[in-house]
């Protein structure tokens, strides 16, 4: 049987930043961002991007597409079958697993916000329902609804299914986030929003300095898809004719665009309508997204509308993640086990139905799987990663990132090569440290 691969290079490119594009720029970002002190985080948070997230992009493509497999084989088959490695690889697949089951539960929130949108039914209690809505029988109906989706996406294929729908719906979140934006940095009242966002607030980043890098690595783990293998995937399924860096810095520089617009979109809108943001960061996490801005499209001529629009928005990058995470431990079954894509994708639906169905019943289970835990897994996996293409593959490593590379691109090498195999994993470690200490009480 041939492997499958993506149509067009544009297709690739599309794909990928529909897995980076999710919840993670429209949901995590805007609170992250909120409770790191604004434009402080987001200074810090472009830094780790470009001198931390590329970098390990790159690290990945090179693992997939150099052994053309899913992260568990890749590791495997690359250090000659190494059981250890293969072991980091599947750490990788387990994660997915993990993390689909909460990602759904949130989808599912969002695919029932945008049901509401069109009635406004959360209008005028927009913490109240919530609060009703979060966690429940209910909550765990429409994570299966979304789940549903992300399987049929996934059942088509790499190109019939995936590139297919990424390629529709990527588009479709440009112009309607660009439209939303537009709209709310012209509002009256935006402008306090507008400078909380992106005036450098100098003081509070000396203060908390380590809170914010530690906040902004885990944030850009987390928006780049790094550390679970999903880029691996995707790029095994890639032909030697790419520029991976290339690629890479593109991929990036899109997911950082979005996720800045997104907060063009959040920021001014809270600030206009109800005050700021301090009623959302309250609310921790989820609340920023829900209470936060179902609240303020409540007080809006035309809520309704936007709201149906922010909502789709979202609902689409959050499925165009979603379907990128599923497809780690399916291309797993497929790979290793000679397993039907059909039968694959349906035997993992069916188990993520009841680890998120799980994580839909219970807030406790939620918020540690949302927050810390999946966090510490992909910090751990990443530097799995990069240790693995630093030390085990070496020179290996350059050679496949210098296939289809530029001059220049080729020429910057070396330096990647050496970051990999040290810098980042050092620095990863530390901010794996220091969230452990943080989790177990320790301030310092
Ligand atoms: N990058 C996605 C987001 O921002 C989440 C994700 C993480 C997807 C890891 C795949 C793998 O929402």
């Amino acid at each position: 049987m041939t492997r499958e691969s993506w149509g067009t290079r544009v297709g690739f490119i599309l794909a990928a930043v529909g897995s980076a594009v999710g919840l993670g720029n429209l949901w995590r970002f805007p609170w992250m961002t909120a409770e790191n002190g604004g434009s402080a985080f987001l200074v810090v948070y472009l830094g780790v991007v470009l001198l931390v997230g590329v970098p390990g992009l790159v690290a990945e493509f090179v693992i997939g597409r150099r052994s053309e497999r899913n992260p568990a084989g890749a590791l495997y088959r690359l250090s000659s079958g190494s059981k250890s490695w293969g072991a980091v690889g599947l750490f990788g697949v387990v994660t997915a697993i993990a993390m689909l089951s909460f990602y759904s539960v949130v989808g599912g929130w969002i695919l029932r916000y945008f049901f509401a949108s069109f009635t406004g039914s959360y209008f005028g209690s927009a913490g109240a329902y919530f609060d009703a809505i979060g966690f429940g029988l209910p909550a765990a109906g429409f994570h299966v609804a979304f789940l549903g989706v992300t399987a049929l996406v996934v059942l088509g294929g790499v190109r019939d299914g995936i590139e297919r729908a990424t390629t529709l719906m990527m588009p479709a979140i440009v112009v309607l986030l660009v439209a939303l934006a537009g709209w709310a940095v012209t509002r009256s009242g935006a402008g306090p929003g507008l400078s909380f966002y992106l005036d450098f607030d100098a003081a509070y980043l000396r203060a908390n300095f380590l809170d914010v890098l530690g906040a902004a690595a885990g944030q850009a783990l987390f928006t780049l898809s790094l550390g679970v293998g999903t880029m691996i995937t995707y790029a095994s399924y890639l032909g030697e004719d790419h520029d991976l860096a290339f690629d890479g810095s593109v991929i990036a520089v899109l997911n950082t665009a979005i996720g800045v617009l997104a907060g063009l979109v959040v920021f001014p809108l809270l600030f206009a309508t109800v005050g700021g943001v301090s009623g959302a960061a309250a609310e921790g996490g989820p609340g920023a997204l829900f209470v936060g801005l179902a609240g303020a499209f409540s007080e809006l001529p035309l809520g309704r509308v936007l709201a149906v629009a922010f909502f789709g928005v979202v609902a689409l990058a959050a499925l165009s993640s979603a379907i990128s995470i599923l497809e780690i431990p399916v291309a797993y079954l497929v790979d290793e086990h000679g397993i039907e894509r059909r039968t694959a994708t349906g035997a993992l639906a069916g188990l993520v139905l009841v680890t998120g169905s799980a994580n839909a019943l219970s807030p406790g289970l939620f918020t540690v799987v949302s927050g810390p835990l999946v966090d510490l897994m992909l910090t751990a996996g990443l530097v799995g990663f990069l240790l693995f293409v630093g030390w085990v593959l070496g020179s290996d490593a350059l050679a496949e990132y210098s296939t289809g590379a530029g001059r220049y691109v080729r020429s910057v090498g070396p330096a990647w090569l050496w970051s990999v195999r040290t810098i980042l994993p050092l620095f990863l470690l530390a901010t794996l440290v220091a969230n452990l200490l943080a989790l177990a009480g320790v301030t310092f």
